[in-house]
């Protein structure tokens, strides 16, 4: 047993199994270094059948285009039998592709399909909860004990503890259970790190049922490891031990899964959402993403509270007005990238399902100097579908399959970003040939709206910027994922930052712009660069000259 981690022997015990590092880069599947992911909402990518909601086969379809964009890795969001109550996040069977989706069968095909392209498939692993449709809670929910009766969280309905649902029928068990997220979304029980001794229905993590929960989780993750998938983005990560304030025991968890991982599947990746690198990587997270509930995010993209369309924040680093603190960002983001980047890589998505496009609100100008500064940084970029097009947030489209929250900043409309996929000028946006009616989510109705097929043919589009950046990624080693990463211009409330890559001698310097003022920056130890890629900005003879809205990529020639 080790020390800070007494409740769970077991658990602590494989904490000390996972890999030392190797010179200087994190340990885990070498594929990682050059990893740059592509995230697949499948609901609205291709619709292959023509029933007016994207699939699995539509996605093989899309595989050699997902890889000229640059990735070599996609994330699927959850494609398993549900009711979709929260867009596929309520599973009622974990095993089984829904059929909306496909089959199985299919899976195992883009699995192979992509492995020929060089491209690795990950899942969404939903840990924390079920849907009320799975029949481990329909059987938890019956009024007489079965093995199945501890795999949730039930708390007497005297109590009627914060948040806890009721469950009402006839042989129903008249406790209330815990939720996750929604309220249709079942809390599975992996235990209480600090049960309270006068809360029997708060069991330990060593109790026989959350060690049960536990399993059942490795064998979901093998079922599909062994099917063909390269990994999984966990959601809710952090959500699954509760009474835990410092972490320890979720990490010890998190930690048993890698060490298991790292025996049998040494080529697999476990990606967190957790949006706290310097806890999550030592918990065993192969990469851990900044995402629109953390702090960093919001000094860089802005706070939640963009998403209901109304408040526009003018304090984060990348908005016009130019009042953002990017030597905040620096500080938060040196001390996690000190703790992990020996151990794993922090990714700063464009977006995903959860949040607005980078385009909303700003033009393209604007959005090419954030591309410009996540392609560049350190760790692993993840590229949300669309957002290489510069396709738009949509908050007016319907609410559909839980997309819209309603909490205490307002209406967070989820599907602004979860609209279909613009292929081209065809039909539907080339995106299915189904009545429009019958589309999972309308089309973005703007008939300047973005498509492959026109930025195809466009040498100035942004997908051809995107294809441009990740180029000069994959052939630079000062910005392969792995390479360092040193501030060299951050002032408190000032433009632009500066930094360098680094790997051997080579170096690459960045300076990127945000605000709608141009900025002069002398710099003391780079003298001579030449322009790699460049939006209004010159470096001459150590100063970098960077107009409204720019950015420079620079390699460092002295
Ligand atoms: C995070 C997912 O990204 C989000 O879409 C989902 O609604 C919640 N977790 C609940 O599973
Ligand atoms: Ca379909």
């Amino acid at each position: 047993m080790i020390r800070g981690c007494p409740l769970i022997p077991i658990l602590c015990f494989a904490s000390e199994t996972v890999a030392p590092p190797r010179a200087g880069i994190p340990p885990g599947p070498s594929w990682l270094e050059k990893a740059v992911f592509y995230q697949v909402y499948p609901q609205s990518y291709y619709d292959s059948n023509g029933d007016g909601i994207g699939d699995l086969p539509g996605i093989t379809a899309k595989l050699d285009y997902i890889s000229s964009v640059g990735c070599n890795a996609i994330w699927i969001n959850p494609i398993f039998v549900s009711p979709f109550g929260d867009a596929g996040y309520d599973v009622a069977d974990f095993y089984k592709v829904a059929p909306r989706y496909g089959t199985n069968e299919d899976l195992k095909n883009l699995c192979v399909e992509a492995h020929k392209r060089g491209i690795h498939v990950c899942l969404d692993l939903v840990a924390g909860h079920t849907s009320i449709m799975n029949e481990w809670f329909q059987q938890s929910a019956l009024d007489h004990a079965n093995s199945y009766s501890n795999w949730y969280i039930w708390t007497p309905a005297v109590e009627h503890l914060t948040g806890s649902q009721p469950f009402p029928g006839e042989h129903l068990r008249s406790e209330r259970y815990l939720p996750n997220f929604f309220p249709f979304q079942p809390a599975l029980n992996y235990g209480y790190a600090q049960p309270d001794p006068k809360e029997p229905w708060q069991l330990p993590t060593t109790d026989p049922a959350c060690i049960a929960v536990r399993e059942e989780l490795k064998k979901i993750m093998k079922f599909w490891l062994d099917l063909g998938a390269d990994g999984f983005r966990v959601d809710l990560a952090a959500s699954l031990i509760r009474n835990d304030p410092d972490h320890h025991v979720i990490g010890a968890l998190w930690r048993y899964y890698r060490a298991w991982s790292d025996l049998e599947y040494p080529e697999a990746v476990l990606i967190s959402e957790w949006s706290d690198p310097a806890v999550a990587i030592p918990a065993g997270f192969h990469i851990d993403s900044l995402l629109q509930f953390g702090e960093l995010y919001r000094i860089l993209l802005g706070p939640e509270s963009r998403l209901d369309g109304k408040a526009r924040e003018p304090h984060a680093f990348f908005e016009r007005a130019g009042g953002g603190d990017i030597r905040a960002f620096v500080d938060d983001y040196l001390r996690h990238y000190t703790i992990t980047k020996t151990r794993g890589y922090i990714s700063i998505p464009t977006g995903n399902h959860d949040t607005p496009r980078p385009t909303w609100g700003r033009n393209e100008q604007d959005v090419r100097a954030i591309f410009a500064m996540l392609l560049t940084m350190p760790g692993i970029p993840f590229i949300y579908y669309g957002d290489e097009i510069g396709m738009k947030f949509l908050p007016e489209v319907p609410n559909k399959e839980g997309g819209t929250l309603r909490g205490t900043i307002g209406e967070v409309r989820r599907c602004g970003s979860r609209t279909p996929m613009q292929w081209s000028k065809e039909k539907n946006a080339g995106f299915s040939t189904a009545p429009a009616e019958k589309l999972y989510l309308p089309i973005d109705p703007s008939e300047s709206r973005p498509d492959v097929a026109s930025e195809e043919k466009d040498p100035a589009s942004f997908l051809n910027f995107t294809r441009a950046l990740l180029k000069l990624r994959r052939e630079q080693p000062a910005l392969a994922n792995a390479a360092d990463f040193e501030p060299l211009y951050a002032e408190k409330n000032g433009y632009p930052l500066v930094y360098l890559r680094i790997a051997g001698s080579e170096r690459i310097v960045i300076s990127v712009n945000p605000a709608e003022r141009p900025y002069v920056v002398a710099l003391k130890d780079v003298i001579k660069a030449k322009p790699l890629l460049v939006q209004d900005a010159a470096f001459l003879e150590g100063r970098f000259e960077m107009g409204p809205v720019s950015f420079g990529i620079f390699k460092v020639e002295s």
